[in-house]
């Protein structure tokens, strides 16, 4: 709440005159939460890069160009993984051939809003799209380092499907909402962690889900390199094979020799050893 107390303070200072470029590195300087009239959702990162004015503020009429250089001005997204990003997002919009969708369209449960997530509560139990601290507690009991781990994200995960499957009896889970979900688990890796490392920083992480509010003041910036389509796409490959409970199928999967915890690699790959132990033992590629 002081945090609260803080930000609301600078966006009495600076809301009135809102950068019109983002570009502006100072653009981070400038938030304000969603306030009446203005649409928010369940997407941690959309709303808050609609606080920040990288989206429009309102949240309304999202299009491609629009959601395309706020990730890559804020996150140094690269143009084509938003794009697919976007067309993901993009059937939110129930009008036949949008263009554009507005953040409160993400709410609507079972289209792209789904159950488990790390920081809402599940449709059936009330609001699905505003945080829930209650919520986000359980997901934060297992991110027990700093950097936050992999498996720690994936332990959250699969601790919030269990937790869902035993109290709703709606629970629903698809694969594409498996898909989907470890994506919003990456996230927070490609924006504030380290994507070879596939770990987190904790501070920075915790500060983003309870307030909605990119860590500038505690250190950090916009990431130097690009995040890529195939970044993400071996992060939620390192995601995926975290999901098992089962401690030999890895190795199985990967048709190595019968070793625990990389041993082989270690021996032979010395410079990988420091890298593989954030990732648990998937290793980096
Ligand atoms: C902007 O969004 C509103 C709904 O939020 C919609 O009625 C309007 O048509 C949109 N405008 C444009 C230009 O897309
Ligand atoms: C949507 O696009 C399809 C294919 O281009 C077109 O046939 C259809 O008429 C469009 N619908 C509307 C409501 O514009
Ligand atoms: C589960 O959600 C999917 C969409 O993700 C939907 O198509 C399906 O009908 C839902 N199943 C049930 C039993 O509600
Ligand atoms: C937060 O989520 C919990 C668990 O789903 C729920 O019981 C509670 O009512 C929610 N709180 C709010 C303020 O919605
Ligand atoms: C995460 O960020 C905080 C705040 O800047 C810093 O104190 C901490 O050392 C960082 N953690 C790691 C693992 O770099
Ligand atoms: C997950 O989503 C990505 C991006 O849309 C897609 O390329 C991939 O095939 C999907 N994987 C699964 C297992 O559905
Ligand atoms: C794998 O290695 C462990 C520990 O050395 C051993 O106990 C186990 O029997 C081995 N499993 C297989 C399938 O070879």
């Amino acid at each position: 709440m002081r945090s609260f107390a803080f930000f609301a303070g600078i966006a009495i200072a600076q809301a009135a005159s809102a950068p019109t470029s983002s570009e502006d590195a100072s653009a981070y300087s400038y938030w304000q939460p969603g306030g009446p009239g203005d649409f928010r959702g369940p997407c941690p990162m959309m709303n808050t890069l609609a606080n920040h004015y990288f989206l429009p503020h309102d949240g309304k009429n999202l299009t491609r160009e629009v959601v395309t250089k706020a990730l890559q001005d804020a996150l140094h997204f690269e143009p084509s993984l938003t794009e697919i990003m976007f067309e993901q997002a993009l059937p939110a919009n129930p009008l036949p051939n949008a263009t554009w969708f507005d953040l409160n369209q993400l709410n609507v449960h079972a289209v792209l809003e789904h159950d488990a997530s790390l920081s809402r509560s599940d449709a059936y139990f009330g609001n699905n799209h505003v945080f829930n601290q209650t919520v986000f507690d359980e997901s934060k009991k297992y991110w027990i380092d700093d950097p936050i781990t992999a498996d720690q994200l994936t332990n959250s995960k699969v601790a919030r499907q269990l937790q869902s499957r035993a109290g709703n009896p709606t629970y629903n889970f698809s694969s594409t909402v498996d898909n989907f979900s470890r994506g919003e688990i990456l996230a927070p890796i490609v924006a504030f962690g380290d994507k070879v490392a596939a770990t987190t920083n904790r501070t920075f992480t915790v500060h983003f889900f309870e307030n909605e509010h990119l860590p500038i003041h505690l250190g950090w910036h916009r990431p130097t390199d690009p995040v890529t389509l195939e970044d993400v796409t071996k992060l939620s490959e390192i995601l995926a094979k975290s999901q098992t409970l089962l401690t030999d199928s890895v190795s199985e999967q990967q048709g190595t020799q019968n070793t625990t915890h990389g041993e082989t690699e270690e021996d032979t790959c010395g410079k990988k050893k420091m890298i593989r132990r954030g990732v648990g033992h998937f290793g980096i590629s």
